[in-house]
C-alpha cells in the first residue's frame, strides 16, 4: 500500500468527495484503487469488491491524467468499460482526480476576490485594454458594448439566413436539435469563416483580435479546427439535443492541457435575454474544477446573466462555468463565435478537428449520459 500524493494536497482532494466509492482502474496489466480514507485520498495496488472498477487502456490513462481528455470524451469514444459500477459513480472523483494529476483547483467561490468588483459592469472600445483585462482575468467573462455597428450586424445577419439556408442535417457543418414537434431544427453552424468569405474576412477585423487576445497577446484563431468560427441560433421552446448547453466548461469534452486558457469571443448578431437565450455565467470559477452538483454545493455561489445588445461582444475564458439555457420567450438568440487558443493547440489538433466532433450528429449516444452530467 502506498500513499503517492502530498498529504495536504490529498487531504485538500478529499474534500471534494461526497458519498463515492473507491474507485478502482485496470490499465493494461496494472490495477490501482482511489480511497478516501481518514480524511484523506490514497491510491493502493489492487481492486476491492465494493469498489467501481473502469478499464481503460495505457493510451486512455494517459490521455485522462494528462488532461487531454477527459472521463466524458472517453465515455461517448466508448473506451471505459465498467466492469463493476457505471458512468455516475465518476462525477464526484473526477474534479478530485484533476487536482491529484494536475493540480486544477477545486472549484471555491472564495477563490476569486469579486468583493471589489462590479459584476454588472460593461465596457466599450473606448476602455483601456489594462480595464479589460483586469475585469476578465478576474471574473472570467467580459461585455463589451457597440463594437459592430447596425449595418455591419444587419449584413452579418444576412449571410447567416443565407447559410442556414443551405444547411442540412448531416453535412457535417451544422449541429441540430429536434423542436417539440419533432422537427430537426438548426442550432449551430460550424467553421462558418471557411464557407463565407465575409465571415472569413470578419476573422481578421482588429477589434477581435484586441479582445480575443486581452487574456495573452500569444492567442490566435483556428478557422479550420476547433469547430473555427460558430454562429449559435437558439431554438424557442422545449428540443432535445445540443441547442441548450447545460451548464459546462469549453474544455469539459477535453483538451485542458493544449486549449486553456481560451477566449471565447461572440459576436451578439441579435442581442440576448432570458426571452431569446442568453449566456449565463459564474464569475470566477474559470482556472478550476466544478463538481457536477456545484450549485447544491454552494447555494450563494453567483451567477450572472450576459444580456446583451445587437453589436455587443462577450469574451468568456472557455473554462469558466457557463450555460446557454432554454430560452424562456421566443428564443432566436444569435452568437458568432470566434475563439482565440494557445499555440499549443496547434501541435495536438489537426484541421478539421475537434473535441466536439464526439457529440456533433450524435445526439442519441450524447443523451445515453443521461441526466447526471450532460456533454459540452
Ligand atoms: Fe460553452
Amino acid at each position: 500500500m502506498s500513499d503517492v500524493f502530498d498529504p495536504e494536497v490529498a487531504a485538500d482532494a478529499a474534500r471534494g468527495i461526497g458519498s463515492a466509492g473507491p474507485l478502482g482502474f485496470r490499465v493494461g496489466a496494472r490495477t490501482f484503487t482511489y480511497h478516501v480514507e481518514a480524511g484523506s485520498v490514497r491510491v493502493d495496488a489492487g481492486l476491492v469488491a465494493e469498489g467501481t472498477i473502469v478499464a481503460i487502456s495505457e493510451a486512455a490513462w494517459s490521455d485522462l491524467i494528462g488532461q487531454d481528455r477527459t472521463f466524458v470524451n472517453l465515455y461517448l469514444a466508448g473506451e471505459l468499460e465498467f466492469e463493476q459500477g457505471d458512468f455516475s459513480d465518476l462525477l464526484d472523483w473526477d474534479p478530485v482526480l484533476k487536482f491529484l494529476h494536475a493540480g486544477i483547483p477545486i472549484f471555491d467561490p472564495g477563490r476569486a476576490d469579486l468583493g471589489e468588483v462590479d459584476l454588472s459592469r460593461t465596457f466599450t472600445l473606448d476602455d483601456t485594454d489594462a480595464e479589460m483585462r483586469a475585469f476578465l482575468i478576474t471574473a472570467g467573462f467580459l461585455h463589451v458594448r457597440g463594437v459592430f455597428g447596425r449595418d455591419e450586424i444587419a449584413t452579418l445577419n444576412c449571410e447567416v439566413d443565407r447559410l442556414a439556408a443551405e444547411a442540412r442535417p448531416g453535412d457535417d457543418r451544422s449541429w441540430w436539435a429536434t423542436d417539440s414537434d419533432g422537427q430537426e431544427r438548426l442550432c449551430r453552424l460550424v467553421y462558418v469563416g471557411l464557407y463565407s468569405l465575409m465571415v472569413g474576412e470578419l476573422e481578421g477585423d482588429p477589434r477581435l483580435a484586441r479582445l480575443g487576445r486581452l487574456l495573452d497577446p500569444e492567442l490566435r484563431m483556428a478557422p479550420d479546427r476547433m469547430e473555427g468560427t460558430a454562429a449559435l441560433i437558439k431554438v424557442p421552446g422545449p428540443t432535445t439535443g445540443l441547442s441548450n448547453i447545460p451548464w459546462h466548461q469549453d474544455c469539459g469534452m477535453g483538451g485542458h492541457s493544449t486549449c486553456c486558457p481560451a477566449a471565447g469571443v461572440g459576436i451578439q448578431l441579435t442581442g440576448s435575454s432570458a426571452e431569446t437565450g442568453n449566456l449565463l455565467v459564474v464569475p470566477g470559477s474559470h482556472g478550476q474544477s466544478l463538481n457536477y452538483d456545484w450549485e447544491k454545493r454552494w447555494p450563494s455561489a453567483p451567477v450572472v446573466a450576459v444580456d446583451t445588445e445587437p453589436g455587443d461582444v462577450t469574451v468568456h475564458i472557455q473554462d469558466l462555468m457557463h450555460a446557454s439555457p432554454k430560452p424562456t420567450g421566443t428564443g432566436g438568440r444569435r452568437t458568432l463565435y470566434v475563439t482565440f487558443f494557445p499555440p499549443t493547440l496547434w501541435d495536438h489538433i489537426g484541421p478539421g478537428e475537434a473535441f466536439n466532433d464526439l457529440v456533433r450528429n450524435r445526439t442519441a449516444e450524447t443523451s445515453a449520459l443521461g441526466s447526471a452530467r450532460k456533454p459540452h
